[in-house]
């Protein structure tokens, strides 16, 4: 599917976004295995978050509901069932692999395949810890999707990460849920800790401390009602879109607000962005609140180190945004974005080029000089959400209409995506 942008002189207006894609694999994957009925009120409409669910299904859990509210009745820690066929991840990173965590433990074989772009991404991370665990895990080429999981009694380790991954820190902990006594990760930079938080409302015992992640086997879990905030790597792309166009004055309800993904926020206010807080509150121990977002002048700057893995997804947009800002963006120590959905290096830099704007792509990161003019051309998605919202905010200040190949990808995390920019825009 082709989109076509229009140049926009603003974007205006209140808006609510989809449920946190993070935070709903985890209430789906961790509801499936508590005791009960879970009820999650805002669910995350990506096609990713519904993977999730089919997997879950699949393996013999009941979900009712549609839309954004679902009810998961968990079939406690050993409740699941045989899957009938193999699972399916989709696109889905975080569904193949924080849902290894917990089919390691299980006493069955399983089967889980993805879409052919979570086929070329690595598993070998989460399949070492696996291991270490006592689960046997065959994979093609010893590496890639599909795996082949012999699920069994698993025993708790300390598995130091050694790539900073949410992902594969949810799935030894998940494991750890099933092994007897302690299980612990060592993180070297801080990741998102929905699981963690996740854990803690479904009653498990989880410590964290000095980047030490610890996780008590054997819990038992409870079912909850859980309300997902609003994603804040959603709103990413329409806070660039506000910063980027003249005039622009944007509010966002609801938005998780969690210090582990809201470095956005700091970087951009760091450069110089209007955006305001309001009304943060607390919900299943995770924070929300209102964004407000006006259109600024940037500096520009540098993201390296920590920032990097802490600004993982919203990198793509950034680059884009980067472009306008007075001194232009410099990203490093970026390579985990090569393996994600697309290299991400690869895709932002050869779409930035298309659109007649500077770039140099880096080994492990992109170098973006300020003060530059989008060109209106046809930019391609290459079947990654992220690169098409990102060129689509890019079309918006470029003179002439920009062309967006492969659209439809947006739906793997905002199928509402093109609908919510049409109505901002002015
Ligand atoms: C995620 C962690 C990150 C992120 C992904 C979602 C999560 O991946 O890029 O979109 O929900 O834990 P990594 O764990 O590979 O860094």
């Amino acid at each position: 599917m082709q989109k076509q942008i229009v140049p926009a002189s603003s974007v205006e207006g209140s808006i609510s976004l989809p449920g946190d894609k993070s935070i709903s694999h985890r209430y789906a994957m961790l509801a499936s295995i508590a005791d009960g009925a879970t009820k999650i009120h805002n669910y995350s409409t990506g096609a990713d978050c519904h993977s999730t669910l089919g997997c879950v299904r699949a393996l013999g859990i009941e979900v009712e509901g549609g839309g954004t509210e679902f009810t998961v009745h968990g079939r406690g820690l050993d409740g699941l069932r045989q899957p009938a066929a193999d699972l399916d991840a989709g696109n889905s990173g975080s569904t193949i692999r924080m849902l290894s965590g917990i089919l390691a433990a299980q006493p069955f074989r399983s089967r889980i395949f993805g879409d052919e772009s979570l086929s070329r991404r690595p598993m070998q991370r989460i399949m070492t810890p696996l291991a270490q665990m006592g689960a046997r895990i065959d994979a093609r080429d010893g590496k890639f999707p599909p795996l082949e999981i012999h699920g069994g009694r698993l025993r708790p380790i300390h598995y130091d990460l050694p790539v900073p991954s949410a992902q594969v820190k949810t799935c030894v902990l998940f494991a750890g849920l099933f092994a007897e006594g302690e299980t612990s990760v060592g993180e070297p930079v801080r990741s998102r800790d929905h699981s963690e938080i996740a854990l803690r409302e479904f009653g498990a015992e989880v410590t964290a401390a000095g980047g030490l992640i610890a996780i008590t086997g054997r819990p038992k879990l409870e079912a909850r009602e859980l309300f997902v905030p609003s994603d804040l790597s959603s709103a990413a792309f329409f806070i660039a879109a506000a910063l980027m166009l003249p005039g622009s004055r944007l509010t966002i309800s609801g938005v998780g607000l969690n210090p582990t993904r809201s470095a956005l926020l700091d970087f951009l206010a760091g450069m110089g962005a209007r955006i305001r807080i309001a009304g943060i509150e607390s919900r299943n121990g995770e924070l929300v609140g209102e964004i407000l977002v006006e259109h600024s002048e940037l500096r520009g700057g540098k993201i390296s180190g920590g920032l990097t893995a802490a600004l993982i997804d919203e990198i793509p947009v950034l680059a884009v945004l980067g472009a306008a800002t007075e001194q232009g963006l410099e990203i490093r120590d970026a390579q985990e974005l090569r393996i994600k959905e697309t290299d991400r290096i690869r895709t932002v830099v050869d779409n930035l080029k298309l659109m007649g704007v500077a770039a140099e792509e880096l080994p492990h990161g992109m170098i973006i000089p300020g003060r530059q003019k989008f060109r209106a051309a046809q930019v391609d998605s290459h079947g990654d959400h992220r690169i098409a919202m990102a060129f689509a905010v890019a079309g918006l200040s470029a003179a002439g209409t920009t062309a967006i190949e492969g659209a439809e990808a947006a739906s793997v995390s905002f199928p509402e995506f093109w609908d919510t920019l049409a109505a901002i825009v002015r």
